[in-house]
């Protein structure tokens, strides 16, 4: 390469000499203001403008000075002690915000001497395009923070609980004395009890009621994501692992309230990792050797059968000990019916303010809703209640506007010609409603019977059609 430019080099280091004087002069005539330190970070040179900006009228009077006593903002030090530039930045001075560029100053062995602070411009006005856009995404970002803190705060209090049967007034007793203390909570009833709003109002009664309520539900993730999900992982812990590794419940939940639902699917390897943390109140994230200490308070929940899933093996005993601290059980529906009036009525109250028009049940209906077993419980009452208030403009509703929502397939059919697809629907709601029968109402086990997720079967539950 030097026997083909080599005049080329020589007068490129001319050039460059003579550009390095140019360029310095430019921006000294050009700029707001300049200052030079050397490697103690004592000014040894600034021009009068900017010393004048500063209150120094004599520049002389700053020289020999710590750059901080004449800028107070300065980050020159920071630049001699990373050796690094810093190419643009914003520095407030006594009457605006100025806009400089500071530079290592370094000897032609490369060793540090000294430091530059330029100061670029006095109006930021010309990067008012730029600042603009920094102030928008800051504020996109507030909004996110924002949504997000709302997101982990308690949905429910235990207003929202709603009950007055003695059942559910000692409930609620128990709940507040719980939310006092930080051993972990058991959550147990049927599906549609309102376990989770339980757990949302024990949150919001707890003095952790400031800090974030996490919720992990152990049937909704795959099993391969759970620990991952919980502890965290460090960056490429796992193939497919976030390259910046991935927070954990335990990490977001620290300082409050950690919802473990559906704690019955928990694969048995994690329940013992779960088990350490109860006990050591410490955790590893995935990938990491870093122990971290947990602060964070556990309310699980479920509706599975715990004590056959540990006859089973498939529920450790250890763990439900651990948990079984403060346990609450939750009443099916069937067993405290005195509070179906007010829970219908305070779920109408819901609908009509939704849009769904006012609506009152006539004595009929509330016979009728009486007799019914309620496997799904509340949630079962609710979304009854909202069909029959789609389905149907009359402001008070008979019992026989409710019989073909709560037995489906049981009314005669009045239409001779069903097409195969209904027909099969029908045979289908029917199987499914006979085996939760069976079950007393228990989903998870009718779902077992019939060889279906208990996802799928919520589903299938959930879309079922009157049959008229
Ligand atoms: N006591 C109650 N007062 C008012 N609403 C309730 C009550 N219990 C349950 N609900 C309502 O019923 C629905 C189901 O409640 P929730 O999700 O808390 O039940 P769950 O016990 O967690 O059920 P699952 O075991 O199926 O998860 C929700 O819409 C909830 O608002
Ligand atoms: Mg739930």
């Amino acid at each position: 390469m030097t026997d083909v430019f080599p005049a080329s080099l020589t007068d490129g280091h001319n050039e460059r000499q003579l550009a390095l004087q140019s360029l310095f002069r430019t921006l000294e005539d050009n700029s707001e203001g300049t200052v030079i330190v050397d490697e103690q970070c004592k000014i040894v040179w600034i021009n009068a403008r900017y010393a004048d900006r500063f209150g120094f009228k004599d520049p002389a009077t700053a020289m020999g000075k710590a750059v901080e006593e004449v800028i107070p903002q300065s980050q020159l030090r920071e630049v001699l002690r990373t050796g690094q530039p810093i190419l643009l930045d914003l520095m407030e001075a006594p009457d605006r915000t100025l806009v400089v560029t500071r530079l290592p100053l370094k000897d032609p062995q490369g060793k540090l001497i000294g430091a530059i602070g330029f100061a670029l411009f006095d109006e930021i006005q010309s990067l008012a395009p730029l600042v603009a856009k920094f102030s928008s995404l800051q504020k996109e970002l507030a909004v996110a923070h924002e949504s997000l803190a709302q997101a982990r705060r308690a949905k429910y209090s235990l207003g929202h609980f709603i009950g007055e049967c003695d059942a559910v007034q000692e409930l609620k007793r128990q709940a507040l004395r719980a939310a006092q203390r930080d051993a972990p909570i058991l959550l147990l009833g049927e599906t549609g009890t309102g376990k989770e709003v339980l757990a949302h109002a024990i949150h919001a009664a707890s003095p952790r009621a400031h800090k974030p309520l996490v919720t992990l539900n152990m049937a909704a993730i795959p099993e391969t994501l759970l620990e991952a999900e919980l502890f965290g992982a460090s960056a490429g812990a796992y193939t497919g692992a976030d390259k910046k590794g991935r927070i954990g419940k335990f990490q977001l939940a620290h300082g409050g309230t950690l919802f473990l639902d559906e704690i019955g699917d928990m694969p048995p390897a994690l329940q013992v990792k779960l088990l350490r943390v109860l006990q050591d109140k410490e955790f590893e994230a995935l990938g990491s050797n870093q122990i971290q200490r947990s602060d964070v308070r556990i309310i699980a929940a479920t509706s599975a059968p715990l004590a056959r899933l540990i006859a089973e093996g498939q529920f450790r005993a250890d763990l439900f000990y651990r948990l079984n601290v403060l346990t609450i059980e939750l009443p099916p529906l069937r067993a405290r019916l005195a509070d179906l009036t007010l829970l219908a009525d305070s779920m109408m109250n819901k609908l009509a303010a939704s849009g769904l028009g006012q609506h009152r049940l006539a004595p009929s209906a509330i016979a009728l809703l009486t007799q019914y077993s309620w496997p799904g419980n509340v949630r079962e009452l609710h979304n009854i209640l909202e069909r029959a208030l789609m389905l149907c403009d009359k402001a008070i509703l008979e019992a026989e506007d409710l019989t073909p929502l709560l037995y489906p397939g049981t009314q005669p059919s009045h239409s001779s010609a069903k097409t195969h697809a209904e027909s099969m629907q029908a045979f289908e709601q029917q199987l499914i409603s006979d085996a939760i029968k069976n079950c007393n109402g228990h989903i998870p086990t009718a779902a077992r019977q019939l060889g279906l997720a208990r996802a799928t079967l919520y589903k299938k539950i959930a879309g079922f059609k009157p049959d008229k």
